[in-house]
């Protein structure tokens, strides 16, 4: 297909044509069928087609596709905030509705900013954020992102952004430390960084819960959260927990904040709250933060065309419903045990595996040249992209990535499958993903 007028990511090689999606299989237009074991990039949590989704948005499309929010709101953004408060942290008490997730990271550092203004604090500017974090390609979300490669270029145009450790375990918890030493360690580096800075000039820590794409599935160690929340707390500063990747279900609690027992006062969230059938993110807030801007400004000074459209916002509902109707945090939680356990049989024992790891349906392999060092691929050999094709020749889709460690070295490849997927879905992409590492590692040595 060298005729394509499409800006493809690749201007190289134009990918498949998807022609049809059905739970946890996509279709291409040569009849090939691909197993969704990534979810895109850990977005269609339903699968695809889902009966009761598809049926929420012909219903909204034929009473009202779209009405600008300057003008009206609609019954169904309403009802799908409603809904997220509820079920949402403690204290959250509005949804602000954008169209994916970097919207939602841009309007998350705008609420802090507006809300030290708001509250008399407008010294506040400095935003904290992770190494080998991802939290959008818009300018203002790729500053705060630690993803090396993808912000090289664009350094010139980025705003200055202080970046402190992620927590890595598998690589960098000392092994004279328990995990619990080494959160305390990452969190008085956080601490450190904000009385250097000035603490009365910090305005916001952002960190993904469970990091995802840069790293992997990253889980923090115990108690990591609540040592970065007396931080913030501390000083004053503003936690933005982005579930953008993580969030709406992914790791088995609504919410991946949830089993670190800490409530932060922005989330970001957007991937698994519409599955894929809309562009939709959303930043839940904490009613002090919205409670400033009311008694203050008396609005949000932001906004997009498209916030909260009717017909997103319809399919979110929809999403969210059957989330809840059919029980699926406790399935994601039992097929999770399932993947993991099929992870550990067959890449277990892996030579060039180095670590499993991740929560509930979203589930990180570290590859490794040697087990025992710890010691990467070399980078030349791009052995992530290899295995995405190996995977996908053999019907997989998976969400492989290099430069876990430092936006150079180390490859890791990503799962995050559908909630709905079965049992036996899971052994196919199980042997699937252990064939196309076998064949990429062996293509590496020919
Ligand atoms: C944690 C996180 N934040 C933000 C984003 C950006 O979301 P979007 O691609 O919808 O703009 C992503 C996308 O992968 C993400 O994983």
């Amino acid at each position: 297909m060298s005729t394509t007028h499409v800006f493809h990511r690749s201007l190289r090689a134009t990918p498949a044509v998807a022609v049809r999606g059905q739970g946890a299989w996509l279709y291409d237009s040569a009849g090939r069928a691909y197993l969704d074991g990534s979810g895109g990039a850990a977005v269609s949590c339903l699968g695809h087609n889902h009966p009761d989704v598809q049926a929420a948005m012909h219903a909204q499309i034929d009473q009202l596709a779209y009405a600008h929010t300057s003008f009206f709101t609609t019954e169904v953004a309403e009802r799908l905030a409603d809904n997220l408060v509820q079920h949402a942290p403690a204290g959250t008490s509005h949804a602000y509705f954008v169209s994916g997730g970097s919207e939602a990271v841009e309007a998350a550092l705008k609420m802090a900013r507006q809300y030290f203004v708001e509250i008399g604090q407008p010294q506040r500017r400095h935003i904290i954020a992770r190494r080998q974090s991802y939290h959008g390609n818009t300018l203002g979300a790729l500053a705060v992102g630690g993803n090396e490669w993808r912000r090289e270029q664009f350094k010139p145009l980025l705003i200055d952004v202080t970046h402190v450790s992620p927590c890595y375990e598998y690589r960098d918890r000392r092994d004279d430390e328990t995990p619990e030493a080494y959160g305390e360690r990452l969190a008085r580096e956080l601490d450190d960084t904000i009385t250097r800075l000035g603490a009365d000039s910090v305005m916001a820590f952002v960190a993904e819960p469970v990091v995802g794409a840069t790293a992997g599935a990253l889980t923090p160690v115990p108690g990591y959260f609540r040592r970065i929340r007396e931080v913030c707390d501390r000083y004053g500063v503003l936690l933005i927990a982005d579930e953008v990747m993580c969030g709406m279900g992914r790791t088995g609690t609504l919410y991946a904040v949830e089993q670190e027992q800490v409530v932060p006062d922005l989330i970001t969230i957007a991937k698994g709250l519409g599955g894929g059938y809309q562009p939709i993110g959303a930043v839940m807030a904490q009613e002090k933060i919205v409670a400033a801007m009311s008694a203050g400004t008396g609005f949000f000074q932001h906004g997009h065309t498209y916030l909260g459209h009717a017909t997103a916002c319809a399919a979110a509902l929809a999403v969210q419903n059957v989330i809840q109707r059919d029980g699926l945090l406790q399935r994601v939680r039992d097929q999770g045990a399932g993947l993991r356990e099929r992870l550990q049989a067959t890449l277990g024992e892996h030579p060039h595996v180095g670590d499993i790891r991740g929560r509930g349906l979203f589930m990180g392999v570290e590859l490794v040249a040697d087990r025992a060092t710890k010691q990467t691929f070399d980078p030349q050999l791009s052995l992530h992209a290899r295995i995405k094709r190996e995977a996908m020749s053999r019907g997989l889709m998976v969400y492989p990535m290099g430069g876990t460690i430092d936006g150079q070295r180390g490859d890791h490849v990503l799962l995050a499958p559908p909630f709905i997927i079965s049992d036996d879905e899971l052994d196919q992409l199980t042997e699937r993903l252990a064939g196309a590492i076998d064949a990429a590692i062996a293509q590496t040595r020919s």
